[in-house]
C-alpha cells in the first residue's frame, strides 16, 4: 500500500489534464543515474512482453530501483494505477553532432480513448541546451494528429525544450506532441522511455483529500473557486499557441477528462461544457 504523501494531489492532476505532462527535476538520485548509465553501456536494460505487469519487469536492475522510488511509484499509481502494464520501452539515443532534429510528432493516432497511457521519460545524465533534450508542446495532447503529420511545424509558441540535470523525469499523456532535439555536442545523449497502460479504471487514483475541500467543486458553487491554483483556475489557463479567442476546444476537452477522472459529471469550468449539453426536448 503506497504512502498517500507520495501520490499526486489534485492540483498536479489538473496540471496533467490541462498540459498533458508533469515534470520532476532532481528526482532520481545520482547513484541510480550512474548505475543506469552503466546498464545502458552494457545493453542490460531489457523490457518484457507487452502486457506484463510492471511489478514483474526489470528485476534486479537500476531501472527497477528507479521505478521503486516512492515518488515514481506515487506518480504511476496516481495516473495509471498501482501496477500498470508494460507496453514498451526504448533507450532513445541522439548521436553527437547530429545533422538534424527529429520532426514534431505524436506517438498514437490510433488511440482516441479517454482512458490514457503514460510515457515516462527519464534523463539519467545532464542535458544542457546544446545537447538538445526532448521538446514538447504543452496542452497538445487533445489534438490527435497522425504521427509526423505535424513535423513541418517548427518552433511552436509555448514549446518546452527539456534542459535538465541528471535524474529528471517527465511523465506524458500519450497524445502529446514531442520530438528529440538536435544534439550539437560531441557526446551521445540518452533518454529512457517507458510506456505504461492502466490496468484499473482511472478514477480518483491520486490523493483526493484536497478535491473535497473545494478544488474540484461542482459547477453550482464553482464561481467562487477561481482562486489561483484551484482546478478551475488550472483548467482555464491558456497555452501561448491557443487561438486568440480562448482556447475553448482545449478547455472543453480538459473538462471531459476531469469528469472522467473524478466521476463528477456535473463538473464544469465557466459553463463551457454545460452549454453544449443543453438540449431541451
Ligand atoms: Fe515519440
Amino acid at each position: 500500500m503506497i504512502d498517500k504523501r507520495y501520490l499526486l494531489d489534485s492540483s498536479q492532476m489538473a496540471e496533467f489534464v490541462a498540459r498533458g505532462f508533469l515534470r520532476f527535476d532532481d528526482l532520481v538520485p545520482d547513484d541510480i543515474n550512474q548505475a543506469v548509465m552503466r546498464e545502458i553501456d552494457r545493453g542490460a536494460i531489457n523490457g518484457a512482453p507487452a502486457g506484463t505487469p510492471l511489478s514483474l519487469c526489470y528485476q534486479g536492475t537500476a531501472i527497477r530501483r528507479m521505478l521503486d522510488l516512492p515518488q515514481i511509484q506515487g506518480l504511476i499509481h496516481s495516473l495509471v494505477g498501482e501496477d500498470p502494464l508494460f507496453d514498451h520501452d526504448a533507450i532513445h539515443v541522439r548521436e553527437p553532432k547530429q545533422g538534424k532534429a527529429q520532426g514534431l510528432h505524436a506517438d498514437s493516432i490510433i488511440d482516441c480513448r479517454t482512458h490514457f497511457d503514460i510515457q515516462i521519460m527519464y534523463f539519467p545524465h545532464d542535458v544542457p541546451l546544446e545537447m538538445g533534450g526532448t521538446l514538447l508542446l504543452p496542452g497538445s495532447h487533445f489534438r490527435r494528429v497522425n504521427e509526423a503529420d505535424v513535423a513541418a511545424y517548427q518552433n511552436m509558441r509555448g514549446q518546452i525544450a527539456m534542459v535538465c540535470k541528471a535524474g529528471a523525469v517527465l511523465v506524458l499523456h500519450h497524445g502529446i506532441w514531442h520530438c528529440g532535439r538536435q544534439n550539437q555536442t560531441d557526446r551521445r545523449r540518452y533518454m529512457f522511455k517507458l510506456r505504461l497502460n492502466p490496468a484499473v479504471r482511472q478514477l480518483r487514483l491520486w490523493n483526493t483529500d484536497d478535491l473535497d475541500e473545494g478544488y474540484g467543486a461542482p459547477k453550482e458553487i464553482h464561481a467562487g473557486l477561481d482562486r489561483d491554483g484551484s482546478v478551475q483556475d488550472i483548467l482555464s489557463r491558456r497555452e501561448p499557441w491557443f487561438e486568440e479567442a480562448s482556447g475553448r476546444l482545449e478547455i472543453v476537452n480538459r473538462i471531459k477528462l476531469w469528469r472522467f477522472l473524478t466521476g463528477d459529471d456535473s463538473f464544469d469550468v465557466h459553463y463551457w461544457l454545460s452549454r453544449l449539453e443543453n438540449m431541451p426536448a
